[in-house]
């Protein structure tokens, strides 16, 4: 996403380029994320998330923006030792997606060592659920979505029989992997205090949480959803799907006391708004038709 501050008349002129328009800051979200399909295409992660991120960056500095925020990930604390996790912790990855958001991070740490100019804030997201309370704009993965809300979403809908649940032999409260679920509307809120502070003349390459800092079991979240759906979600325990961590949540410190952030939403609200979206969606953007 690009923000801007002027435009006039047309902006792009006949050689393609924007002569009118000044770009303020950029917020880059875009990139492939399911963490299966990197396994088995590795070159397409690192070509479209990487060179697609370096070709942003020399396309910023072309038009003299240096003001980036940038959608990384908690995958790059890989399987951490302890928990909550804070931003000092040791990173890796544990897979080719997890590792474009780990290079990406370091080309920002490269680039801002390079020249003082760039403001760089990258975002560790934790787990993304929900959806817009309009219930008008949602999650719409494509194929048998990989991650947990999507698929009990699709099972409430009628789309799938029952969700696989990765493994019940976790020392959590009940057996389940535990994570940091965050509502969407926080995520974006976040961004916002992020491009704020991007004016502060502290900020070089820094790096934030999003998370709510509360970590919740995918039991949890199963009941959380049936809850707000009034649907019964079938469950078929399986083994522990590989390279998942046991359990991941956030340290909210940095974000809440240096962004003047914190997650407003709960569990409760995330189900809610993520049925709302879903019983008036069932087939996303799209019918019946387009999805067989
Ligand atoms: C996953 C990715 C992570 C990526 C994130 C993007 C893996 C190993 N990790 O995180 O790199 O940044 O998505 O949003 O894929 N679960 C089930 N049944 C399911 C799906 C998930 O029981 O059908 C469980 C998982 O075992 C886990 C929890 O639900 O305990 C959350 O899983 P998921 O939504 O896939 O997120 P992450 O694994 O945290």
């Amino acid at each position: 996403m690009l923000l801007s501050r002027e435009s006039k008349n047309s902006p792009v002129n006949s050689a393609g380029t924007f002569p009118f328009i000044r770009f303020d800051a950029v917020i880059h979200f875009a990139g492939l994320k399911a963490v299966g399909e990197s396994v088995s295409k590795p070159l397409l992660y690192h070509d479209n998330n990487i060179v697609g991120t370096i070709t942003l960056l020399e396309v910023m500095a072309a038009h003299g923006c240096k003001n980036l925020v940038f959608s990384s990930s908690a995958t790059v604390y890989g399987w951490p030792k302890k928990v909550p996790c804070t931003e000092e912790f040791p990173l890796s990855a544990v897979n080719p997606y997890g590792r474009t958001k780990l290079f990406i991070e370091e080309i920002c740490r490269d680039l801002r060592n390079s020249d003082s100019q760039w403001k760089i804030i990258l975002l560790r997201y934790f787990n993304p659920v929900g959806a817009h309370p309009s219930g008008l704009i949602g999650e719409d993965p494509r194929g048998t979505p990989n991650n947990l809300m999507p698929f009990v979403q699709q099972v409430a809908v009628g789309r799938g029989q029952a969700l696989t649940v990765f493994g019940k032999d976790y020392s959590t409260k009940d057996g389940t992997g535990v994570r940091d679920y965050i509502h969407v509307v926080d995520l974006a809120d976040g961004h916002i205090a992020a491009l704020k502070k991007l004016s502060d003349p502290k900020i070089g390459c820094d790096v934030y949480n999003l998370g709510t800092g509360k970590g919740t079991s995918v039991l949890e979240m199963v009941t959380a959803f049936e809850k707000a759906s009034g649907k019964k979600i079938p469950l078929q325990i399986a083994g522990r799907r590989p390279g998942d961590a046991e359990v991941v949540y956030a340290s909210i410190k940095k974000a809440e006391t240096e962004l003047k952030w914190k997650a407003k939403y709960g569990i409760e609200d995330m189900c809610k708004d993520q049925w709302n979206w879903a019983s008036k969606n069932p087939f996303g953007y799209g019918s019946l038709e387009s999805k067989k």
